[in-house]
């Protein structure tokens, strides 16, 4: 790769936290070590169960000179091409406890809804799921794939959960949601302890330690999940970089204010499932002081670097990402252009970085598109 096609991409905004704290006890006293270990259990014992590889980006190390750059590539996690296949499943599975007269509900921006459809179609229950005039058909049908019901609803991510719950209430579903509320806590923990399953795994794939990590966030569940697995399986702590689209930077508002600050969002980010305007409270509790640096990023990097992916940009392995794949790598290259905060972060060459792809193709339509407009940014 020619240092051309990485210079000049620069990070929207950033901040470090002045209350970093990490701790690996408080971490694990709100995602318990219980439930974690529960998580492993269970989800190891799935049919076609197996670790997502950790592939190593030994191209795009040498151009940053970095030692190692580890990408997680959830793309391969069962059939449902996202990391999201752990979280909703399971607590789906551990809500019902074997009950089979249960109605489970979720509101969705994709891919936890995916997850809860499987996790429902493989108890046998009934599965009703909300989600927004911006989520694509393409990801409506592969829920109803799964024999879900998809119900539509006028406006936002935040207007689908708004129906769900109502509709939950009046007609006594079980609401299996990643997003915690107040008294609504334990089916996120759930999820988050499912995700902490991507940690475990990478705890036995390399025995390099892992001095930096960047997490995309949302809501922060897939965030605090994967903290939460750092707490319990990682024997020494990295550098935790969070990265959100610019305009939907709740995290890095709320780390910046120490307190939770709501974003409203005035132009959905092309990272769906990252376009969130407010962090979910459980997670609130472990991002708060587990995280170093608070990064967000345009969306003008997202189809090249789809692209990269797919065209061996990286490493040797044809990668297929989809658009949440790819803020950690636009992150980890704009902060490699960007002294201060590289510097701040001790990123050089003795650095192990570890990057989530969180996500496939999971919405095919999408994915072709960024492909084809990515493919053709790169060979101008
Ligand atoms: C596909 C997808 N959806 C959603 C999210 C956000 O997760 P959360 O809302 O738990 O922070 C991510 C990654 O951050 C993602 O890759």
């Amino acid at each position: 790769m020619s240092s051309s096609e990485v210079f000049n991409w620069k990070l929207s905004d950033y901040i470090f936290n002045k209350n970093y704290n990490f701790n690996r006890q408080k971490i694990l006293d709100v995602c318990g070590e219980e439930t974690i270990d529960d998580a492993n259990k269970v989800i190891s014992g799935w049919e076609n169960y197996k670790p997502t590889p950790l592939l190593n980006f030994e191209k795009l190390s040498k151009t940053l000179k970095l030692k190692n750059i580890f990408y997680k590539d959830e793309s391969q996690r069962f059939h449902l091409k996202s990391f999201k296949a752990l979280g909703g499943a399971y607590a789906v599975e551990k809500v019902t406890k074997g009950n089979k007269d249960i109605t489970i509900s979720t509101a969705t921006a994709g891919n936890h809804g995916r997850s809860v459809a499987w996790g429902s179609q493989r108890l046998g229950l009934n599965c009703k799921i909300f989600i927004s005039e911006y989520v694509s058909e393409a990801r409506a049908v592969e829920m109803r794939k799964l024999d879900a019901d998809v119900i539509r609803v006028k406006g936002n991510y935040e207007k689908s959960l708004e129906a769900c719950i109502n509709e939950s209430k009046a007609n006594g579903w079980k609401i299996v949601q990643d997003v915690a509320w107040e008294n609504y806590e334990t089916v996120p923990k759930l999820t988050m302890a499912g995700y902490s399953m991507m940690i475990k795994e990478i705890s036995t794939q390399t025995d390099q330690y892992i001095t930096h990590v960047f997490l995309q966030a949302g809501v922060g569940g897939m965030a605090s999940g994967a903290i939460a697995g750092i707490a319990k399986y990682f024997k020494r702590i990295p550098k935790i970089i969070i990265v959100e689209p610019e305009n939907a930077d709740c995290v890095l508002k709320s780390i910046d204010k120490g307190t939770l600050q709501k974003v409203d969002i005035k132009k959905e980010s092309i990272m769906g499932g990252m376009s969130c305007g407010e962090v979910s409270l459980v997670p609130w509790k472990i991002l708060k002081e587990s995280v170093n640096c608070c990064t967000s990023v345009p969306d003008d990097n997202v189809a090249k670097t789809v692209a990269m992916l797919n065209n061996k940009y990286f490493c040797n392995e044809i990668i297929i990402g989809g658009e949440c794949s790819t803020p950690g790598i636009i992150s980890l290259i704009s902060t490699c252009e960007n002294n201060v905060v590289k510097k701040k972060l001790e990123i050089n060459e003795k650095s192990n970085i570890l990057i989530i792809g969180c996500e496939g193709d999971a919405d095919e339509e999408l994915y072709m598109n960024l492909l084809s407009k990515g493919s053709n940014q790169l060979s101008k």
